[in-house]
């Protein structure tokens, strides 16, 4: 099978991360791929800046549309960031050859997430997004996959990690704000303009994302109302905990009687519930459907290598085809994997969880 060519635009906290992993993780990769994963264009400002991969041999391009329109490539994969510009204009270049495309932005597809699917569907290819919402969270794919014979009535949730890690640090540790920001963005979890996630608008543009794919409508950011942490402060927390509740920033969609409500806003919950418990950058999606019940997930919201496996388990899926892994069969040339080293039970009835 020939290699899967990739052409990565943007090379910061995320892009870096993947072109890291796909580097690192070569053989695992093709092993259940069926094919090789490489990495064969690549593009970000400054080409003088270390990325911690071998970029020596691949096609460096400056401007990321002339990387999405010319290079020698099978999936673009759009890291930049921003709604419009350059991660816009690129994308659609893209999708126009026909190529499909695997992104991070949910500022972008909040704002033409439905013209750039109707694009990408006129040239039949497609634009793939797990980690647009909730960073590593597999909520994409158990949305669209495995609750797709169900009728949500409520989504849910913690959807911004740096806003949980502020809050969290606020409360734990008594840091003023502007440090825990700070230190949000030196680890790589706020957005270039961190007003995006302090706002709420970052959490919104992933609930406007999350709702069209929970109730099957259109996707709708006008409607959602957006209250911001701005205001929160280290004296709010503490009051809130006194009475019992935790203060989170929360996300949530729901069916009323007269249509989908969509709001993000802090909250106070209280301090013994699944979400209040939710710490540092941890995100967690709840969803209430009727054939499931309700159900948690959470894991890291943000940061290089969650985000980066999220936007890896897309490009797999476009290695991969229509065929995915099965028991014993990697995706696409259907021999078997090599058989792993399996270890004998050791005697013990309990498993230690921490
Ligand atoms: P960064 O700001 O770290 O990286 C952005 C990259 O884009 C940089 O490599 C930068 O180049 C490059 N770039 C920016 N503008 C241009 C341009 N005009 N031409 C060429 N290259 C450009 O962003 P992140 O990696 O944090 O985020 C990338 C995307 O992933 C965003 O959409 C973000 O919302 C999303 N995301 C991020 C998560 C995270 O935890 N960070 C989690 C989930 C999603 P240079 O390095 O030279 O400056
Ligand atoms: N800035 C975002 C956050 C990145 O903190 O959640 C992940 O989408």
């Amino acid at each position: 099978n020939s290699p899967l060519r990739l052409g990565i635009a943007g090379l910061g906290t995320v892009g870096a991360s993947l072109g890291r992993l796909i580097e690192t993780r070569a053989e695992a990769l093709a092993n259940k791929a069926g094919r090789a994963i490489r990495t064969t264009a690549v593009c970000a400002r400054d080409r003088s800046r270390d990325r911690g991969f071998d970029s020596s041999g691949l096609a460096w391009f400056d401007d990321p549309v002339k990387l999405a329109a010319e290079a020698d490539i099978d999936v673009f994969v759009e890291l930049i960031g921003g709604s419009e510009g350059p991660a816009l204009d690129s994308v659609k270049a893209a999708l126009n050859r026909g190529l499909p495309v695997v992104t991070a932005n949910k500022a972008l597809l909040a704002h033409h997430g439905v013209t750039l699917a109707r694009l990408a569907a006129r040239k039949k290819t497609e634009i793939l997004f797990e980690a647009a919402v909730a960073g590593g969270i597999p909520i994409v794919k158990t949305m669209r996959e495995a609750l797709v014979g169900n009728d949500v009535s409520r989504v849910y949730g913690i959807l911004n990690g740096t806003c949980n890690y502020m809050l969290t640090r606020m409360e734990k540790e008594g840091i003023a704000f502007d440090a825990c920001l700070a230190d949000a963005q030196r680890l790589g979890y706020a957005e270039a303009d961190p007003t995006f996630d302090i706002g709420g608008f970052d959490a919104a543009h992933k609930l406007a994302i999350l709702t069209s794919l929970a109730f099957g409508c259109e996707l709708d950011l006008e409607s959602v109302f957006i209250e911001g942490i701005e205001t929160v402060t280290n004296d709010d927390i503490a009051a809130a905990a006194e009475l019992g509740y935790r203060i989170k920033l929360l996300a949530v969609a729901m069916r009323t009687d007269t249509g989908i409500e969509q709001r993000v806003h802090p909250a106070m919950i209280p301090a013994d519930s699944a979400l209040a418990r939710v710490d540092g950058v941890t995100n967690a999606v709840a969803v209430d459907s009727d054939l499931l019940g309700s159900i948690l997930l959470a894991g890291p919201g943000a940061g290089g290598e969650a985000t980066a496996s999220a936007v890896l388990s897309d490009i797999m899926d476009v290695a991969g085809g229509t065929l995915r892994p099965t028991l014993g069969m990697p995706a696409a040339n259907l021999a078997p994997y090599k058989r792993a080293r399996m270890r004998a039970h050791e005697g013990g009835y309990y498993i230690r969880l921490s």
